[in-house]
């Protein structure tokens, strides 16, 4: 029997509903209602577009709702979640416009159950004109600051539900171990344990702030280092990697609460990630506990025929991906999907049971934000937040992920000049192709998929070259443009007058245009020849060349990196990094970014920070700046390090590491202390370095400062011959910037 027009609306509020029993047993009260044609409609997730005046992908302007589809969808086929824009962003007027119609027309299906919206809210709010956007997450892991980025998901929440939406597709924590990848800087960087902080971090600020919705871990799982690293190209993962560098960060984020987790939609070892019930079952819900919604990929069931080959047709990938342990389906541009899923139940291939453990998670994360009380409807637009209180914690982490990596010292024309911080009163020439370009600044998901649509930028955010004209004034700024297709014309223009007795310095904006998935694959992730050939130009007036990288993906740049006389890399800073670079470069902030991946030097040749002894062997590997790398305009010497207790330890102790810094320069400096491990010896080849530990201290000019580290020995195991995590007795290594110590572990 289905519920028939019930009203939700208000009924979660009241009594006997409240607690972990009561949200049982009004799941299950729901749940008994329903057909097995309402738990496929439930089931399933269309894009906007489904229901909009226009077809998929191309829809009439303005875009707006076409009733009878809308009608079709939601009472017809009974589907129980929306995702994304038709296109681009929308003010919150529009998107409350949209969201009330959805929600108006759920009140009217059979079972009367709200519609869940999901959006890619991926660096503030993707898809909300207007609204606060930072750093893309390879920015945000460059500031180290955990209780930062936890505000700043925080706020994002806030704005994402002023404009009507519960769930947001974030955060991702693949973890970037090949620069190659399209996707790097939606990560948190290399490191496992970087990645799952910052994760928890984000997680707990969509999830747990004034105005919470619910996160959605993606994409689950060795998602970012495919062989050719092209986009959704096939992995060799084997279990012990998957395990060690992929696997942690979900482990930690679903301990964290997270409420969904969407899946990767690539393959691992010949196996879809979307049919492997190895990874979907066994691993997420049996070892992990994970009770939460799993949602597919953009078309994922579909791709499991049309590309990967593994299903005849379209209703046996729907079998094989249900059966794997998939909840629902981001389908997103059919309506077979909901009719073939109640087939396979009415033919005795997908049991009903299945569909109910699916349709259980899928109310529960509708009750836990509350649809079943508000029927899903946006909150009054008179409430929207005022951005000002919002906009703090973005300004905030941009400026805290630049991250200097070179400062040569002293300027060979003004002698008292350093050459960064930019002193003096001298011309200062700003050119390079992301100068000025807001989209460079903020990368893909941005007002559109690929953030390259100016159209939908944030009215008013400046670009790199309007911030230096306010912070070093207009009159000293000579602004060269560029787009990304110039030539050896356009830099003899440039370079013909240019002399460093009428410059002071060069400031060249480098780096890549936005994109996302397949359209950033790359051939070669060398910097492009025409942004080198600017550089050399520029090197050989003699005028000093300041670096500024703008972009997600580390470029190599080795030729010409000799060249630089300061090196900024910048990352996807958002609306608030123009100024954050500019006062950058003017001092005005000391900068305190370290670099959460390593710089590779040449294309063929990248490696990470937790890399095995044997690849040291011969040459070696030196990257362009390591894992950590980050420089600020003071000195801070390490002086010391010493265990404070545990020199000694058994198993499940803690060890406490004091290090003592020196602030030698003239500026009060934000340091972050990276502390790596190395087990001596172990079973599985040990790294040379592992990321154990981590904290930021402000050392004032002068002053000295003795911090305390915490390593749990808990956290130094690996996963062994067998698979599973082990920790092995022997002497360990503890590593901070040419300091070392040693403690020993003993069972
Ligand atoms: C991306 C996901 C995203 C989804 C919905 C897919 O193409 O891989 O990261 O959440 O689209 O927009």
């Amino acid at each position: 029997m289905a519920l028939g027009m019930l009203a939700f609306t208000g009924c979660q509020d009241s009594a006997p509903y409240r607690g972990q029993d009561a949200r049982t047993t009004f799941i299950d009260s729901v749940l008994s209602t329903l057909t097995i044609e309402d738990k496929a409609g439930e089931m399933t997730q269309l894009t906007l577009d489904m229901v909009c005046v226009g077809k998929p992908y191309k829809l009439e302007e303005p875009h707006r709702i076409d009733t009878e589809k809308l009608e079709h969808v939601l009472v017809d086929l009974k589907v129980g979640s929306i995702l994304n824009c038709g296109g681009h962003a929308y003010y919150p007027e529009k998107w409350h416009e949209l969201i009330g119609s959805i929600q108006s027309a759920a009140a009217r299906k059979p079972s009367g159950i709200p519609v869940l919206y999901g959006i890619d809210a991926i660096h503030g709010t993707t898809y909300t004109t207007g609204g606060v956007l930072g750093p893309q997450q390879i920015g945000l892991a460059a500031t180290w600051d955990t209780a930062l980025v936890r505000k700043f998901a925080e706020n994002a929440a806030k704005e994402v539900l002023a404009s009507g939406i519960p769930w947001d597709f974030s955060p991702v924590l693949d973890v970037a171990r090949d620069p190659r990848w399209p996707r790097f800087w939606e990560t948190f960087g290399e490191s496992p344990r970087l990645v799952s902080d910052m994760g928890v971090a984000m997680v707990k600020g969509y999830q747990e702030g004034p105005s919470p919705i619910a996160a959605c871990l993606k994409h689950y799982m060795g998602y970012s280092r495919p062989l050719s690293g092209k986009d959704r190209t096939p992995a060799w993962v084997p279990e012990r990697q998957l395990r060690e560098i992929f696997l942690p960060p979900f482990a930690a984020a679903i301990d964290a609460g997270a409420a969904t987790v969407m899946v990767n939609s690539g393959e691992t070892n010949g196996i879809p990630v979307h049919s492997d019930h190895h990874i979907l079952t066994e691993i997420l819900r049996d070892e992990l506990g994970f009770e939460g919604l799993v949602v597919s990929d953009w078309e994922d069931i579909r791709y499991l025929f049309k590309r990967h080959k593994v299903a005849e047709n379209y209703k046996d990938a729907i079998e094989m991906s249900i059966m794997a342990g998939i909840d629902m389906s981001m389908v997103p541009t059919d309506t077979l999907f909901p009719r073939l899923l109640a087939e396979l139940v009415h033919e005795g291939r997908i049991p009903e049971s299945r569909l109910d453990e699916s349709v259980r998670r899928i109310l529960g994360v509708k009750y836990d934000r509350g649809l079943f009380g508000t029927g899903g409807m946006p909150p009054p637009l008179e409430d929207y937040p005022e951005k000002a209180s919002l906009e703090g914690a973005a300004a905030r982490a941009a400026l805290e992920s630049i991250t200097l990596l070179k400062n040569k010292g002293q300027h060979a024309i003004y002698p008292e000049q350093p050459i960064l911080p930019i002193g003096g009163t001298g011309r200062i020439l700003v050119t390079g192709p992301t100068a000025n370009s807001v989209n460079a600044l903020n990368g893909g998901w941005t007002g559109t998929w690929q953030g390259t649509d100016p159209t939908y930028n944030t009215p008013g955010a400046p670009t790199a070259v309007a911030s230096m004209r306010e912070v070093f004034g207009a009159d000293r700024i000579a602004f060269s443009e560029l787009g990304m297709d110039f030539d050896r014309t356009d830099i003899d223009a440039i370079t013909r007058n240019l002399s460093p007795r009428n410059t002071q310095c060069a400031v060249v904006f480098l780096g890549e245009m936005p994109y996302t998935e397949f359209v950033g694959n790359v051939e070669d992730i060398e910097l492009f020849d025409n942004q080198q050939n600017l550089v050399r130009a520029i090197h050989a007036t003699g005028v000093p060349v300041i670096g500024v990288y703008v972009g997600g993906r580390p470029r190599t740049l080795y030729d010409i990196e000799a060249m630089f006389d300061a090196f900024v890399m910048a990352y996807l800073p958002g609306d608030y990094g123009a100024r954050a670079i500019a006062d950058v470069l003017s001092g005005a902030f000391n900068p305190s970014g370290r670099l959460p991946f390593t710089w590779p030097c040449h294309p063929s040749s990248h490696l990470t920070h937790d890399l095995k002894h044997t690849e040291l062997e011969g040459d070696g590997f030196k990257p362009l700046f390591a894992f950590g790398d980050g420089l600020s305009y003071s000195s801070v010497n390490t002086t010391g390090i010493n265990i404070i207790s545990g020199a000694t330890a058994s198993i499940g102790d803690t060890v406490e590491v004091e290090v003592t810094l020196e602030n030698v320069g003239n500026r009060s400096s934000t340091e972050t202390i990276i502390l790596f491990s190395q087990d001596r010896v172990a079973s599985i080849t040990p790294s040379v370095d592992e990321l154990a530990a981590y904290k930021q201290v402000v050392v004032p000019a002068g002053a000295t400062a003795t911090i305390t580290l915490a390593v749990p020995t808990s956290t130094l195991g690996f996963i062994g011959r067998d698979n599973t995590y082990t920790i092995e007795p022997g002497t360990f290594g503890l590593r901070i910037k040419g300091q070392e110590t040693e403690f020993e572990l003993i069972r």
